[in-house]
């Protein structure tokens, strides 16, 4: 039984311990709890409410119980409620009265808050660091081959050609803007609930200032009530992660098809890759696929818990439990998730003849054609009728664009001339100059203007 029953006259039902225990999980939080009560007992020695000494007898107890816990000799007794009870009770065997004068001026409902935004705040600072090594890598597979072209496409066919490094830099800005949300969330995260107590406050005269420098936050709650029934933070790291587990997914998709026979982009190192128990033929990309699939289970969580917020009436209510398991599982996938595409990217090969090759294939220089026209004075509607005749008559007799003769080409429009013959991939892509276009020219500037920006990223974290 939990040590503190007060008025209940009976000991809680075992099924009734069981099913409210949070301890199988909260135990994780350990070190954020004793952090806190750290904090909180040196706080109420220096303010005067409990003797120095008892003060003293708590920080040394909390020490050697997280000492305990790191080497596996911690007693994690299934009737604790959860990770605070689990660790006051061993305190009381330790430090008897001093350790009894702990929860003075606090409550479990400000000490979980601010447990679970220092669990957070971690949290966050990972991700940012596994978000930034992915960009990295990024980076480097793009600056490896400047040179790539392949097939762009939209509605998965073939559209017009662009630089491989401008497709991997397309990735980098989805991350750049994870990152952005994952700052927010840091900054929402940012805010110390001690003093709250159970939701009206406290009656003691405490230090919320000291205590906000010693756990490192950078704002005080405002309000009580809120900051104990608040998990907005825990809402917004879900936020954050699932549009960032929906990015990956999208990398991972792309993976899945080009390390596909049919589009032999790019080939996956064997350490990334698993085969079939059957087909021993078979390479398979089931890192990208378990990428792409977990991120259902991060959305799962962020609904979870929207869905566990929703009507709850001020201010703290035991639904409130509810927050852990999906915000440490989110954690868990995310974390791992960005580190292993990382680890994929920068081991794969990158098949760059048979983009180019793709790129020949499929018409993708029929938009230049057109621009070609409306460069010898046809309106661009007009022009798109024409090439695209001119394309079905290719396609039709199975010719690419460029084995077509001069004549071929004047009887769908009397502006071809031999000049239409400089039209080439690579021109293709010198001519999409406007800014953040996939010309070289632009995709080397790109490219240094995002290892600058991840450059002082890095600077501004040290
Ligand atoms: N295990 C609880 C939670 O995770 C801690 C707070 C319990 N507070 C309470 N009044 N029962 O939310």
């Amino acid at each position: 039984m939990s040590h503190i029953r007060g008025r209940l006259g009976k000991k809680a039902d075992s099924l009734v311990v069981k099913y409210t225990s949070s301890l199988p999980f909260d135990w994780r939080l350990y070190r954020h709890d004793i952090a806190g009560s750290t904090a909180h007992a040196q706080m109420l020695a220096k303010q005067g409410i409990i003797p120095a000494q008892n003060g003293e007898a708590i920080t040394a107890g909390l020490a050697e119980i997280a000492t305990e816990i790191e080497q596996g000799r911690f007693v994690f007794k299934p009737e604790m409620e959860d990770i605070h009870m689990a660790i006051e009770a061993r305190l009381l065997e330790k430090a008897g009265a001093a350790a009894a004068q702990l929860h003075t001026a606090r409550s479990r409902n400000d000490q979980v808050a601010l447990d679970m935004r220092l669990f957070t705040k971690e949290a966050i600072d990972l991700t940012k660091e596994a978000i930034e090594d992915l960009q990295r890598t990024l980076l480097d597979l793009a600056q490896a081959n400047q040179e790539v072209v392949l097939p762009g496409y939209s509605h998965l066919q073939p559209a017009q050609p662009v630089l491989l490094a401008h497709h991997l830099l397309a990735y980098f800005e989805m991350l750049s803007r994870d990152d952005k949300r994952f700052k927010c969330a840091r900054k929402r995260a940012d805010v110390l609930p001690l003093g709250s107590g159970a939701l009206a406050g406290v009656v003691y005269d405490i230090d919320q200032a000291f205590l906000a420098e010693e756990l490192g936050f950078a704002y005080i709650s405002r309000n009580s009530l809120d900051a104990v029934a608040d998990r907005d933070f825990v809402l917004d790291y879900h936020t954050a992660a699932s549009v960032t587990m929906m990015h990956l997914s999208r990398l991972a998709e792309e993976i899945v098809l080009w390390s596909s026979a049919e589009f032999g982009f790019i080939e996956l190192d064997d350490a990334y890759a698993t085969t079939s128990s059957i087909m021993p033929q078979k390479k398979n990309p089931d890192v990208a696929e378990l990428a792409r699939g977990k991120t259902g289970r991060v959305y799962g969580h962020l609904m979870a818990m929207l869905t566990t917020m929703k009507a709850l009436p001020l201010a703290y209510n035991r639904d409130l439990q509810e927050d852990k398991e999906g915000l440490f599982d989110t954690v868990d996938t995310l974390l791992p998730t960005l580190d292993v595409m990382s680890g994929l990217l920068k081991t794969l090969k990158v098949n760059g003849e048979n983009m180019r090759h793709a790129a020949g294939r499929g018409y993708l220089l029929a938009t230049d054609l057109a621009d070609y026209l409306v460069g010898k004075g046809e309106a661009f509607r007009d022009a798109h009728g024409i090439v695209g005749r001119l394309v079905s008559y290719a396609a039709e007799k199975g010719r690419p664009l460029n084995e077509l003769s001069l004549d071929e080409y004047r009887r769908f429009s009397p502006l071809f001339e031999a000049d239409v013959r400089t039209i080439s991939l690579d021109s293709s892509l010198a001519a999409r100059d406007s800014f953040g276009g996939t010309a070289p020219k632009q995709v080397t500037v790109a490219l240094a203007e995002a290892r600058k920006r991840i450059n002082r990223k890095a600077k501004e974290r040290a």
